[in-house]
């Protein structure tokens, strides 16, 4: 069933740093639970201007965290604050370093980072000095239908599908973790069922791959989507594929985000053990879903590549997208 269709769903279109609106929902409805996904994510937005990230991120956190605090201040018996973080804020990894544990030092290294640490470490503040009932995730890279295509899956996609460059930073080699959607959330909903209070847990795909190789695999993929179904070549025309070329040949790099991490990897023991979790998704399925996703679901898209969308393009890639391919 879709969520709009269930009874108990409502959305509330607001602001989380506007307290007001806040309040009025815990009076209205008496919640036992809140997931608390919002955030502003994407890093590179961070690098050029931060003061959103730190308002959503921070202020945002700390206005939800408030608003249940008062609440559910007669009793917090059976309530529960769940916040939604990152694998970012533990920094970056090198080439032989252990993957992430819940335990690892914080490091954030981008202003985006940052904001997610100043928001786990208000989390926990509220637990450890008013007794919040809490409990915090933080997760690898997420992928799967629905991203908005700004981020390096579902921007690789849609280029690649319209025959528009793909941007690779640096050298490519940079390594992330990548965890299909639908296991993230099988993971969250799993804590919120059955996760220890004030307890934090990793979530990850294990699926470390430099980007370079994603994007090389992404490539294949479509090239052999379109080989195997001759309709795509009307749909998408520009897309190497349509004509038998590789959609490799998009590939460029290009400038490298400034402090780029090297690598993020994380340890999800603890969710294994504790919850007997693992990620169901092999990577080469869930990217199989996803170029699914975007082959079908043109119109979603192409309704996002607005002026303001394009505008971010034109900033953060420039020239570089249109010069010449590696
Ligand atoms: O690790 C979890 C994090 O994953 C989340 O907390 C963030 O909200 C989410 O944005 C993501 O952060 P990344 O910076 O790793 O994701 P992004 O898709 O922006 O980039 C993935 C990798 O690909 C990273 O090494 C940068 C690189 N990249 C990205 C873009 C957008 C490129 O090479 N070219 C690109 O055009």
């Amino acid at each position: 069933m879709q969520c709009r269709e269930n009874k108990q769903f409502g959305f509330v279109h607001g602001d989380i740093c506007d307290a007001r609106l806040v309040q009025s929902l815990f009076r209205r409805h008496d919640f036992d639970l809140v997931v608390h996904f919002a955030a502003e994510s994407h890093v590179d937005r961070s690098i050029v201007s931060s003061g959103r990230f730190v308002r959503t991120n921070v202020v945002g956190t700390h206005t939800l965290l408030d608003c249940a605090l008062n609440a559910w201040k007669s009793s917090s018996a059976d309530r529960r604050f769940h916040h939604v973080s990152t694998d970012e804020v533990f920094g970056s990894l090198g080439p032989a370093d252990p993957p992430f544990t819940e335990t690892s030092r914080y490091d954030p290294r981008s202003p985006y980072a940052a904001s997610k640490a100043g928001s786990d470490f208000l989390v926990r503040s509220y637990a450890h000095t008013h007794g919040l009932p809490v409990t915090i995730t933080n997760c690898s890279n997420n992928y799967g239908p629905y991203q908005f295509p700004e981020k390096l899956l579902p921007l690789t996609i849609v280029n690649a599908i319209a025959g528009e460059k793909l941007p690779i930073y640096g050298d490519g080699g940079n390594i992330r973790d990548w965890l299909f959607v639908e296991d993230h959330c099988a993971g969250i909903a799993l804590v919120l069922k059955h996760g220890r209070l004030g307890e934090t847990y990793n979530i990850g795909g294990g699926a470390e791959m430099a980007n370079i190789d994603l994007i090389g695999l992404l490539c294949d993929e479509l090239d052999r989507r379109f080989a195997a179904d001759k309709s795509l070549a009307a749909s998408f025309p520009r897309c190497p594929a349509a004509s038998g070329g590789s959609t490799r040949k998009l590939i460029t790099f290009v400038k490298d985000r400034p402090g780029h991490d090297r690598r993020y990897a994380i340890c999800a023991d603890k969710l294994a053990h504790e919850l007997k979790f693992h990620a169901e998704t092999v990577l080469a399925d869930g990217l199989r879903r996803t170029v699914d996703w975007y082959l079908n679901n043109e119109r979603w898209w192409r309704a996002i590549q607005t002026g303001a969308y394009r505008d971010w393009m034109k900033k953060q890639y420039g020239a570089a997208l249109t010069g010449s391919n590696a």
